[in-house]
């Protein structure tokens, strides 16, 4: 773990320059402090404060946090609001009509804009659409559209009229579609004929028809397609229908439902350490609140700013970045279809001189690999393009290493730009840890400080504080509005997962390990401590992988575990025991690459194994347990230096060591 070991032993500061102190809603750690004090002093009344000053209730709550049902949390509950109101309406009330909401910039670089008022506009004629489908309050709803206005459209429309939608990352699989249908008992999906990436077509609706087509989908009634590319598409007589029919005829007003704060505005899946992926369910009025908090304070998201965040709605990172966030403060953003690669490499720093981007929030995984491509293909290195519009940039979804982030610091924000590291998960619906721009000094690699109001602590294995200096589990110690309200249908899951008795059974338990610098208290991830992988910012489970792989015929016996990697940040590694003889090496080729496709349609391509290894057995204990540590150092490379006495066969480690 070279990386983590760079992290913690990073020394360099990096305090905000003076001119960003002085524009920056929050200037300055005394009132980064103070706000954290306020917290201290009244918790609830601070979320309180907050949510009056920055939500529009059309009903005030008379209440800020009950804990009458710990964990089951619940804010603001007898307030009233409506997501999408607050996203669109009360911005035009505020006379930003005509300002642009969104820029798209498609896969082949074409642009359309969009204002509020036209978002509106769609949005209303599409939940009209909804409703006309028989669509109402509660139901669930998949979304599964590539990076579009229609995307964040559809979102949005769905919570006008309160229901809960469920978006389905585009590169998932169709079996994927099909569980997530099962799981949330969706009523519809919305999808499009194709998506374009890289210039190429992709289809995307054959996986909704194949994952239906497996069955237990019965409760899909209506099937909204969007025509991306109107490529060959096959349409169900009865079932599917034609974005623009759906919204033909439809009017351009439609009164928001007004939904109590603890509504569900989604559930979005994600993987955990057991198990098929969980429905993490939010709630409207907390998460909203912290969508905008985050912006206003982690971003600091000024009126004529153009923020641009790279992710995929598919994650929750353009749930809160994308589809709400920035509408929610009346902000201009940019929704990108295409890939950071195409035409080339240079693609991300031209659209940010193209269209004069000031906020710009990316992943590690993109910035490690287009300092790769900028070596190779020179032209497309930051240098030649005019970044002098970037005010701040933002990491998120996995450590970055002090490399990357002096490459980022320096190439891209051109050593003017703070870097705000934001820790935090699907689960905790927006920023948990991270710098504030105009606030905290930064160290590369250390997301820094909580955000105000966030209890965010470490603790050893009974939950109790462990010193600074030294690791641990990350916890939150208090709840927090935009936290997860449950597993969808699975409470006791949420209870389980989040708030283990081993722990106390009232700390929320993120799945991270952490530490704090002994001096300043500073936060460093050290990547989950659970049989969860984060490959390029992505998140799967272990456990996910091995089922899909035991699920091939020819497979009898699976086990799957990470290793470092310089691009992906984790890769992923299999240990593979197939019910014929162990393969030769030309046989293994073959059947890994089977085993890699076999894997792409069961989950999705970005779980396909970098690494498989085929042995006659895995390394076990005489109790038959897969020493998965054993395993985690064989993918490594390292010399296996434990003590292997216990292992009932150790001569199979020899054969691990070798990828087909
Ligand atoms: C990891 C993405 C280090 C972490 C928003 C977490 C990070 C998981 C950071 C959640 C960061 C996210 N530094 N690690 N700044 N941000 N992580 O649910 O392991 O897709 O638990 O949410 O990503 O991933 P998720």
């Amino acid at each position: 773990m070279s990386s983590i070991e760079s992290n913690v032993t990073e020394t360099r500061v990096f305090p905000p320059a003076d001119a960003v102190v002085k524009k920056a809603t929050i200037s300055g750690m005394a009132a980064y402090e103070a706000l954290c004090k306020e917290a201290d002093q009244d918790y609830a009344g601070f979320w309180a404060r907050l949510a009056r000053e920055h939500v529009s209730w059309k009903q005030p709550f008379t209440k800020s946090l009950d804990e009458s049902k710990a964990p089951f949390y619940e804010w603001f509950a007898d307030g009233k609001l409506n997501v999408s109101y607050n996203c669109l309406d009360r911005n035009i009330e505020a006379g930003l009509g005509d300002k642009v909401a969104i820029i798209f910039e498609a896969d082949g670089g074409q642009v359309s804009k969009i204002t509020y008022k036209e978002l509106l506009v769609r949005v209303a004629r599409f939940a009209n659409a909804l409703k006309a489908q028989g669509i109402k309050k509660g139901d669930r709803v998949l979304i599964y559209m590539p990076m579009s206005v229609e995307g964040v459209v559809a979102m949005q429309a769905c919570a006008r009229i309160g229901a809960i939608h469920s978006v389905v990352f585009g590169g998932f699989s169709a079996k994927s579609v099909q569980e997530r249908i099962q799981d949330a008992g969706a009523v519809a999906v919305i999808t499009s004929d194709e998506q374009c990436r890289g210039g190429k077509n992709i289809p995307l609706k054959p996986a909704v028809d194949d994952g239906i087509a497996m069955g237990g989908c019965e409760s899909i009634k209506t099937v909204i397609v969007f025509k991306r590319t109107g490529g060959p598409c096959n349409m169900v007589a009865g079932r599917d229908i034609w974005w623009e029919d759906a919204t033909a005829g439809q009017s351009d007003v439609c009164e928001p439902e007004w939904v109590g704060a603890e509504h569900p505005l989604f559930l979005l899946y994600t993987s955990g350490s057991t198990g098929k992926p969980k429905g993490v369910q939010h709630s409207s009025g907390g998460y909203l609140l912290h969508a905008i908090l985050t912006m206003k304070w982690t971003f600091d998201i000024k009126p004529d700013d153009v923020f641009w965040c790279t992710a995929d709605i598919g994650w929750v990172t353009g749930h809160t970045y994308i589809t709400y966030g920035p509408l929610a403060c009346g902000a201009t953003e940019i929704v990108f279809e295409g890939v950071p690669t195409y035409p080339d490499a240079g693609r991300f720093w031209k659209t940010i001189e193209k269209h004069k981007v000031n906020i710009f929030y990316t992943a590690p995984t993109a910035i490690r690999s287009l300092i790769k491509a900028g070596e190779n293909a020179p032209t497309t290195h930051p240098k030649n393009f005019d970044l002098s519009s970037l005010r701040i940039l933002g990491s998120v979804g996995e450590p970055i290493n002090p490399e990357a982030w002096m490459w980022y610091y320096n190439n891209v924000g051109g050593a003017r730009c703070p870097i705000v590291d934001t820790f935090w998960q699907t689960e905790t619906g927006g920023h948990m840890i991270t710098p504030l721009p105009g606030a905290t000094p930064l160290v590369p690699g250390s997301c820094t400080l909580p955000f105000p109001g966030i209890a965010a602590a470490i603790v050893d294995e009974t939950g109790n504080d462990v010193e600074w200096g030294k690791g641990g589990f990350l916890v939150v110690k208090k709840p927090w509005p935009a936290m997860i309200r449950t597993i969808y249908g699975d409470p006791e899951r949420y209870k389980k997962s989040y708030f283990p008795v081993d722990f106390g059974g009232n700390l929320y338990l993120a799945g991270d390990g952490a530490m704090r610098d002994a001096k300043t208290g500073y936060f460093t991830i050290m990547g989950r401590i659970d049989d969860v992988l984060n490959v390029s910012g992505h998140r799967m489970g272990t456990m996910e992988i091995e089922s899909a792989l035991v699920s091939n015929p020819l497979v009898a016996e699976a086990a799957v575990v990470g290793r470092p990697d310089d691009l992906t940040g984790e890769a992923i590694c299999a240990f593979v025991v197939l019910k014929q003889a162990r393969p030769t090496a030309e046989e293994a080729k073959k059947i890994a690459n089977e085993l890699r496709n076999w894997v792409g349609k069961e989950i999705g391509p970005i779980a396909k194994p970098k690494d498989i290894r085929f042995g006659e057995n895995l390394p076990k204990t005489r109790s038959g347990k897969i020493m998965r540590r054993l395993l985690r150092s064989l993918a490594k490379g390292e010399e296996i230096t434990q003590d292997v006495s216990t292992l009932e066969n150790p001569g199979i480690l020899d054969q691990l060591k070798q990828n087909a």
